[in-house]
């Protein structure tokens, strides 16, 4: 495809992928500069993202999110592999790759002087976006800046600056719409406007990527999530898979009476006693039952006044797999905040 069409054109005119982003390989080193050294922060990255997905990229500081998602926006120049945005090759065909996709980055880069309603007309006549066709009020609507729509972008506050980025990377209305920490400094009811503006988007078919660090909020918007850890891939899955691969449960149990020690009944199981009538029982689900460790206490000729089960979320298993041991030759401080 010859990548002289205006970008708007380019991405209309192109037929619909199965995957909105797809990479192979792709791997990227930061040079060394000064006293850094070099930095291997993508080790080989292969994902697909499917098209309509609500894509959540979970990762600890330093993981290589940002690396990742500055590649696919045109502003990190990768080290080797592919990248495909909505089917189109970004060394192929770097122009119409850009207009495929829209990206709030995570660092805020609005000019001072220009006010949200000018920022958004001049972004989208960059991206050769008619007039006719021009969103800016609606756009200004779904990230509640309506009110401050003539205020030079300088006195926004952080929250208001973060949402109008939003806005910016929406003009052009991509495809695949990218968001880096989107949600950072923007406070809890704010965010959730934002996150129904997000899934609106989704419902309309725009396929969306974000990397987030509440990973409730991934649990419960996310479809999909790839977890990245040192430049890699550690799990990829349909968010209920990832769930469902936790096999593990805690029962807490209210006794009727005080005790010093953990009932020798219960040595089969995982349990503490973290006061004296509480017991706290792990569990893997496909393995024992709530009735087995229930008999045991009873075994033990204890009484029970109440029982609660504790569930693992996808934080326990972001941890499982982050919390791996440091590799061999990393600095203390790299990636360990
Ligand atoms: N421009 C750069 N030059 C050198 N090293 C860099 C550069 N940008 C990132 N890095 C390094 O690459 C690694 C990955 O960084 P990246 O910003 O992609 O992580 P991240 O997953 O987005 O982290 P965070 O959650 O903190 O945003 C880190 O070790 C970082 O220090
Ligand atoms: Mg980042």
């Amino acid at each position: 495809m010859p990548d002289a069409l205006t970008p708007a054109t380019a991405v209309k005119a192109f037929t619909v992928p199965d995957a909105a982003v797809e990479v192979r390989d792709l791997r990227k080193t930061y040079k060394a500069s000064g006293k850094a050294p070099a930095k291997e922060a993508l080790k080989g990255i292969s994902l697909a993202i499917p098209r309509g997905s609500l894509y959540g990229l979970l990762g600890p500081n330093g993981a290589g999110k940002s690396t990742f998602i500055n590649i696919l926006a045109g502003l990190v120049n990768k080290t080797s592999g592919t990248a495909r945005i909505w089917g189109i090759d970004i060394d192929q065909a770097p122009r119409s790759a850009r207009a495929a996709i829209g990206v709030v980055p995570q660092e805020l880069n609005l000019d001072p002087f220009f006010t949200p309603r000018e920022l958004l007309d001049l972004q989208a006549g960059l991206y050769g976006v008619p007039k006719a066709e021009r969103q800016t009020e609606r756009l200004l609507e779904a990230v509640g800046l309506k009110d401050k729509a003539n205020a030079y972008a300088r006195t926004l506050s952080g929250g208001m600056r973060r949402r109008l980025m939003v806005a910016k990377a929406m003009v052009h209305a991509p495809p695949v719409l990218v968001l880096d920490e989107p949600t950072a400094g923007v406070d809890v009811e704010l965010r959730q406007m934002l996150w129904a503006h997000v899934r609106d988007l989704n419902k309309a078919g725009t396929t969306v990527v974000l990397t987030t660090h509440y990973l409730e909020e991934a649990q419960e918007l996310c479809d999909t999530i790839a977890i990245v850890n040192h430049g890699q891939v550690v799990a990829c899955d349909a968010t209920e898979n990832l769930l469902r691969t936790l096999d593990s449960k805690e029962l807490v149990v209210t006794l009727d009476r005080d005790l010093d020690a953990v009932p020798a009944a219960l040595s089969p199981f995982k349990a503490t006693l973290p006061a004296p009538r509480k017991l706290v029982v792990s569990y893997q689900p496909s393995r024992a039952k709530v009735g087995e460790i229930l008999a045991a206490i009873a075994a033990a000729g204890l009484g029970v006044q109440d029982i609660s089960t504790v569930e693992s979320d996808l934080e326990d298993l972001f941890l499982q797999l982050t919390r791996a041991p440091r590799p061999a030759g990393a600095a203390p401080d790299d990636e360990y905040r």
